[in-house]
């Protein structure tokens, strides 16, 4: 695909160009989280396949940095986009420009605004070319004069490709970003949220006593239990069985501390991060990606008359 979109395009916000743009309508949503996990979800470009399945099948990055990132993404439909996201980091104020394929000129504005240290309330602006304004004012228009078929056909020719029957065109569209909004903010809830537990359990645990040896309990209790995970001295570690061996290795994935207990292992013996898609191999730990760290030793597993501890090594 070719790059020349980019060409020409700054790499910082410009505001006034808001008033070269028609506001379809907005979202809002309050999170429990900090502004420091929304910002960095923004600059995030790798969870969108994995976190958002159902609106990114890939996503291909070309640049990033301070300002912002760009990439190409494919959609569900096979179809793809180039993006480019921009971040004022000092307004909290981040922007999303789709510049080729479906939504081409759509722009997503978003601002975040600090209720307390874990709480934010996110407000979100979905901005169109100005012209478009007029677009879907000759859609209402034409609405009651054609049947609905032909009314969606002049809709997809216009650009436009979510209508109702019973909605004005701008409703429509609107409705289905909400719709859409809600999902999405669903699923970084999630991310952000488990992410900010892991960092917290982190630091609750950066003191933890070493453990030479934990008691699991009798393999028959454990064994319906897998994955189980395992608190041993500073680590959380998963338990599990693969072609009828015992593994021990650590859940915490060391990318960004994704849950690697969410995993099944695969039939080489990996288990993939559900945040980032990264793969590790859990008998070895080592990383199947370039430039992504191992896992770190895990301990041992032993078996004493029936009974399954982990021990340190
Ligand atoms: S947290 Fe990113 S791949 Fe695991
Ligand atoms: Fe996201």
């Amino acid at each position: 695909m070719s790059l020349a979109v980019f060409d020409r395009r700054s790499k910082s916000l410009d505001y006034s160009r808001l008033e070269t743009l028609f506001c379809i309508g907005g979202y809002q949503r309050r999170l429990p989280v900090s502004i420091a996990r929304m910002i960095e979800n923004a600059y995030d470009w790798e969870h969108l396949p994995y976190i958002h399945e159902s609106s990114f099948n890939a996503i291909s990055l070309l640049d990033e940095g301070d300002w912002g990132w760009r990439a190409i993404v494919t959609l569900p439909d096979s179809s793809s986009q180039h993006l480019e996201l921009l971040v004022d980091k000092s307004r909290n104020y981040w922007a999303t420009t789709v510049l080729s394929g479906d939504a081409k000129g759509f722009e997503i504005h978003t601002w975040a605004s600090q209720v307390s240290s874990r709480e934010i309330d996110v407000s979100i602006k979905f901005y169109l070319p100005k012209r478009f304004s007029k677009v879907l004012l000759v859609l209402q228009l034409s609405k009651a004069l054609m049947p609905f078929f032909l009314y969606e056909k002049v809709a997809q020719k216009l650009g436009v490709h979510r209508v109702s029957k019973v909605d004005k065109p701008q409703q429509s569209i609107l409705s289905s970003l909400h719709h859409q909004y809600s999902v999405l903010y669903d699923e970084d809830e999630a991310l952000m949220s488990g992410r900010q537990a892991a960092i917290d359990n982190l630091k609750r645990r950066k003191f933890e006593p070493p453990i030479e040896s934990l008691s699991l309990g009798s393999i028959d209790h454990v064994i319906n239990e897998l994955p189980k995970v395992v608190q041993f001295g500073k680590h959380r570690y998963v338990l599990n069985r693969w072609q009828d061996k015992w593994l021990v290795y650590n859940a915490v994935c060391p990318h960004r501390l994704g849950p690697l207990e969410a995993s099944e292992i695969d039939h080489q013996g990996r288990v993939t991060c559900p945040w980032h898609g990264y793969q590790f191999d859990v008998e070895t730990g080592k990383s199947c990606g370039k430039g992504i760290a191992d896992l770190p030793n895990a301990p041992l597993v032993s078996i004493v008359e029936n009974e399954i501890f982990l021990e340190a090594r």
